[in-house]
């Protein structure tokens, strides 16, 4: 049966959703089948999702495919993601051609493997120049890594900056994306209640949204219901509300 679409407001709109696609692994041990036949469903869901994202207008969708923590998975299962991983870049270009979609990276791209190195390379000069939705793959990603690099490349462009004079635009301007605005939305699928080194300096302000339902069953109309929910949301930046 047709589930509910909940109505949505055109004003308030997420630019930038990020997604924490968790629960691959339970997926598959619900079904008695290897972890790694969880992660193949978990692709899919990850171009079901991308397809709605576009559809919806969302400017900005960042992945978290791939962890800084994720290498201490077997080597199978760390393999099998790089596999699809590469899968995924080849498959989604004529679907990124037809869709105008721009993909980026964000993370710690000399510690991937080369062929993924060239695999990303290639899929973002191909569609780099797009103005479509921008789909950043976040892999071999660590929030707190990220802003380490941020601050070396900082003290490398400014080897005599003055420390007591950083601020905080300096380490934005110095992420991996420093154009990209911070997600106003960050989903998490499979129920757990934290960010998991996601998106750390950029998500401070972020609205978080938790589903219990497992990534590989994630389909369009779950993230309607999270853009709904977002925008149920006040958003106040630390600042407090008006009483008139
Ligand atoms: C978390 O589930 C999922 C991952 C670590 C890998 C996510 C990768 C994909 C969905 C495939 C590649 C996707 C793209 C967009 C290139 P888990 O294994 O931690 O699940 P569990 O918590 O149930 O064990």
């Amino acid at each position: 049966m047709e589930k509910a679409i909940p109505s949505l407001h055109a004003a308030r709109f997420p630019a930038h959703v990020g997604i924490i696609m968790d629960g691959n692994g339970r997926w598959a041990e619900k079904r008695a089948l290897v972890r790694t036949q969880g992660h193949l469903e978990g692709l899919k869901a990850a171009k079901r999702v991308t397809k709605a994202a576009s559809e919806l207008g969302i400017k900005y969708l960042t992945l978290y495919a791939f962890s800084t923590e994720n290498w201490k998975r077997t080597s199978e299962e760390v393999g099998f993601i790089m596999g699809l991983i590469k899968q995924y870049l080849r498959s989604e270009l004529d679907f990124s051609r037809q869709n105008r979609i721009r993909v980026r990276h964000t993370g710690n791209f000399p510690g991937l493997p080369p062929d993924i190195q060239k695999e990303i390379t290639d899929t973002i000069n191909d569609t780099k120049g797009y103005d479509g939705m921008q789909v950043i793959l976040a892999l071999n990603y660590g929030g707190r890594d990220e802003i380490v690099r941020a601050l070396k490349k900082y003290v490398k462009n400014n080897p005599d900056a003055d420390f007591s004079s950083l601020s905080e635009k300096d380490l934005t301007d110095n992420l991996d994306n420093p154009d990209i605005p911070d997600p106003d939305l960050i989903i998490r699928s499979a129920g757990e209640y934290r960010t998991s080194n996601f998106l750390l300096w950029q998500g401070a302000y972020s609205e978080l949204f938790i589903s219990d339902k497992l990534w590989p069953d994630w389909e369009k109309c779950d993230l309607e219901a999270a853009i709904a929910d977002f925008q149920k949301r006040e958003r106040r930046y630390g600042g407090v509300i008006q009483c008139a």
